[in-house]
């Protein structure tokens, strides 16, 4: 990183940092919510100031990271990874063997938790469709508050039911390596989660009645903690978070909004590592226009 450059980001970190003391002074004292990082103004100073800088610039010259990450356990055996990148249509049966559950009363049962904490415990006791009975954990998402990007996948694989964190294994390792490309990091600028909480067996596709019945936890995740965009990853995401059943080639080169968040669709990381030459390049374009909406 240039020294400018650093600088820069430093002097960033330092100011969100600040604000969000200043938010929580408003907060406590006024007993009144304002996200000063959301004001319009404030975002078109910060986004001149990355434009006048030239880091904008430089990070649309760049390239999408290459991976040494290898989509493979430890072992050396293959990951059991669904098909992320197969343009079918959604299996339109219900075949969970669990009651189907698109009433309203799962969207109450989500609705009723008043922070995230309250929607994580949920999570970790749900039993609303029959993957509560094949998980090791169940894997709510996790990271910040106000996030620049929510990322949006599909299931945890396996090491996200062994350890019960959202994006860990090596498509979350690759992950990381393209926000770390857009100066994003976890733990400051992310929020993780995924359509369905707890992972399908053999990672086959959700089940139409799985989706329906997590969906509402999601869309409350969302309402709690706001992200300025949403990018969502892989061909089933895209297709439910989106309502249409067209292929993530097509589905990605449009530009969405979900619950009212400006979405950006790309290719799920894995399908990056399994073919970077066919993928990198549009995911690298993708991210360019990620990084548009949240300066
Ligand atoms: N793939 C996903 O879509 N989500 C995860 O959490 C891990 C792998």
């Amino acid at each position: 990183m240039h020294k400018e450059e650093e600088k820069l980001q430093n002097a960033l970190t330092e100011l969100w940092d600040i604000m969000e003391s200043a938010e929580l002074v408003l907060m406590n004292t006024y007993n009144t919510s304002i996200n000063l990082q959301e004001t319009p103004d404030f975002s078109a100073v910060i986004h001149s100031i990355l434009r006048d800088s030239g880091v904008l610039e430089r990070i649309e010259a760049e390239d999408l990271p290459e991976s040494n990450i290898k989509d493979e356990n430890p072992d050396g055996s293959e990951v059991e990874e669904a098909d992320y990148n197969t343009d079918l249509e959604l299996n339109a049966d219900s075949a969970s063997g669990h009651a189907p559950l698109n009433d309203s009363s799962d969207y109450e049962y989500a609705a009723s938790c008043r922070n995230l904490a309250d929607i994580t415990w949920k999570v970790n006791e749900c039993t609303l469709c029959g993957l509560c009975e094949t998980r090791t954990h169940a894997v709510p998402g996790n990271g910040v508050m106000n996030p620049k990007v929510m990322v949006i996948g599909e299931a945890p694989g396996a090491q996200e039911d062994k350890t019960g964190e959202p994006f860990v294994g090596p498509a979350g390792k690759y992950l990381d390596t393209w926000m770390g490309a857009l100066k994003l990091f976890r733990g400051r600028d992310l929020f993780i989660g995924n359509i369905i909480k707890c992972r399908p067996p053999g990672n086959r596709d959700p089940f139409p009645d799985e989706t329906d019945a997590c969906l509402p936890y999601l869309k409350r995740q969302i309402q709690i903690i706001k992200p300025r965009t949403i990018l969502c990853v892989g061909r089933i995401a895209a297709q439910i978070l989106t309502g249409d059943s067209a292929g993530i080639g097509r589905l990605r080169t449009s530009q969405y909004t979900y619950e009212g968040i400006p979405m950006i669709v790309t290719y799920h990381p894995s399908a990056v590592l399994r073919n970077p030459e066919e993928y990198r390049k549009p995911v690298w374009e993708d991210l360019q226009k990620l990084l548009k909406l949240i300066y």
